[in-house]
């Protein structure tokens, strides 16, 4: 039986009681979104406002996200907003294409991400934590890291490894900085987006954010031109990483390959939504295991028999507690908090009626901690996740990889990646959280820990 695990309460904005002026709320959503909804948010089905500049309507009701993300799918597009914050970066990659377009792309990538492919990855994976483990073993016992960071490298190197075979000239430490400008700037909720201005007028963020971009489309354009004359001299010496199967990939129906424009875009998207997402999964996993003593315990047991010959073929046994600690890791720190939508025509979710462009929201962060569906909802309880429990859990109650057709492409690939360098660090390592260190959720695209997490590593 599991235990229940309650006290210390994970850390979390505490949702206001009292409302607020429009104008707060805009300045409260470009500061850190998860903290500009008061509790009203957390306890009802649904909050629909109405503006002259655009309605918004925020569902937390199971049966009608499933409407809006699976049965009236084609009414709702990709929001306006979104795009605002990863059209700059992503272009039209898988992430931001419609139509035809997403369609065509989402068919000719998937076999990409089938079970085959990705376990073929699992070795790079348990290849890159060995190295990263092999750093922290030379640091005396007790030495300070920023798990934030480290878990940021490790998953950086992996999807350099498995999109591109480490063929980069990208040095972490300048596209760290790189992207952590770009979420800044073009990561933050843009107001003057959302009070209505067109997407091509030059505002301060778009400014800033140029350099940064300028040497993510630099990087990644050399890097794919080499690997498009590789192809062209010898297809057969290409390495078989997510590149070369971009490169190379046929539509199923009808044979065309992906145009140049898509190839990079999806690298980008990759790179971008392949990365960051895992790394703050991994990093709010660790930082809740380090005020959780029973589940660390429990969870270094269950790792503690996994075979090293094994690990490093990726072969990892049924972890089940471990699973359930990372899945209720992301149910409280859900990595990508927002899932956004526009209505294109009128419908009706949940009795209301929606006009066209009305904004619609699914809030994993709000959902996930919503008191009509979870019992002690800001609690950390691994068990809800074990066989028994999780049965009672609403499909659409629990999303951190969104749902219906535009779900999460690389979700088996996190899964798999996250299990195996949480089950290789906590076989060797217990992290114990900086006393005194201030750990605050910042929502920017991704949940990231403000002040990254500063912990003390301890051989176990
Ligand atoms: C813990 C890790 C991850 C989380 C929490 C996550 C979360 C999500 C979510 C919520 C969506 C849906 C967005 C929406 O409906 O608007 C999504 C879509 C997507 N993700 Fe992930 N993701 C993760 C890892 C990855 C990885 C490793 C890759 C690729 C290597 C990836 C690539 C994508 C792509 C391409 C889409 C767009 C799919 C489409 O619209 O057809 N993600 N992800």
């Amino acid at each position: 039986m599991t235990p229940t695990l309650t006290a210390p309460r994970p850390a979390a904005p505490v949702p206001r009681e009292t409302a607020v002026s429009f104008l707060r709320v805009l300045w409260e959503l470009r500061q850190n979104p998860i903290a500009a909804f008061g509790a009203r948010a957390y306890s009802l089905p649904q909050v629909h406002l109405k503006s002259r500049i655009r309605d918004f309507l925020l569902v937390n009701e199971p049966e009608n996200i499933k409407h809006v993300l699976l049965d009236n799918v084609d009414n709702y597009i990709k929001s306006d907003q979104v795009q605002r914050l990863t059209k700059p970066a992503l272009g039209n990659g898988l992430l931001n294409a419609e139509g035809a377009s997403w369609r065509f792309q989402r068919r000719t990538a998937a076999p990409m991400f089938q079970m085959r492919h990705v376990a073929s990855f699992a070795p790079v994976m348990a290849e890159a934590a060995a190295e990263m483990l092999a750093r922290w073993d030379a640091l005396p016992d007790g030495a300070h890291i920023d798990a934030a960071d480290e878990m940021m490298r490790l998953t950086y190197d992996i999807i350099c490894r498995t999109v591109f075979s480490g063929d980069v000239t990208m040095d972490y430490g300048r596209m760290s900085r790189a992207i952590l400008v770009y979420l800044e700037t073009l990561g933050r909720i843009d107001m003057l987006g959302l009070l209505g201005l067109p997407r091509w007028v030059p505002t301060p963020d778009r400014i800033r954010a140029a350099p940064a971009l300028r040497y993510f489309r630099g990087e990644m354009e050399g890097l794919i031109e080499r690997r498009k004359a590789l192809i062209a001299r010898d297809s057969g010496s290409a390495p078989n990483d997510l590149l070369t199967l971009l490169l190379t990939a046929h539509d199923p129906e009808g044979g065309a390959l992906f145009s140049g424009r898509e190839v990079f875009d999806n690298v980008m998207t990759f790179v971008f939504a392949g990365h960051e997402t895992t790394a703050n999964a991994l990093a709010w996993t660790l930082y809740l295991l380090s005020q959780f003593p029973d589940a660390d315990i429990q969870v270094a047991a269950e790792v503690f028999g996994v075979d090293d010959a094994a690990m490093m073929r990726g072969e990892l046994p049924e972890l089940p507690f471990t699973r359930a600690v990372l899945e209720e890791s992301m149910r409280l720190y859900p990595p990508a908090p927002f899932v956004s939508r526009e209505a294109v025509a009128a419908d009706t979710v949940g009795g209301v009626a929606i006009r066209p462009r009305t904004s619609v929201l699914v809030s994993t962060w709000i959902l996930h901690r919503h008191r009509l569906l979870w019992e002690r909802p800001d609690e950390f309880d691994p068990g809800r996740f074990l066989p028994g429990r999780r049965e009672s859990i609403h499909r659409f109650a629990y999303l951190p990889f969104g749902a219906g057709l535009r779900i999460c492409i690389g979700m088996s690939f996190a899964m798999q990646e996250a299990l195996l360098l949480l089950a290789a660090i906590m076989r060797r390592y217990r992290l114990e959280l900086e006393p005194g260190h201030p750990v605050q959720p910042l929502a920017r695209i991704t949940l990231r820990p403000k002040n990254g997490l500063k912990m003390r590593l301890h051989r176990r």
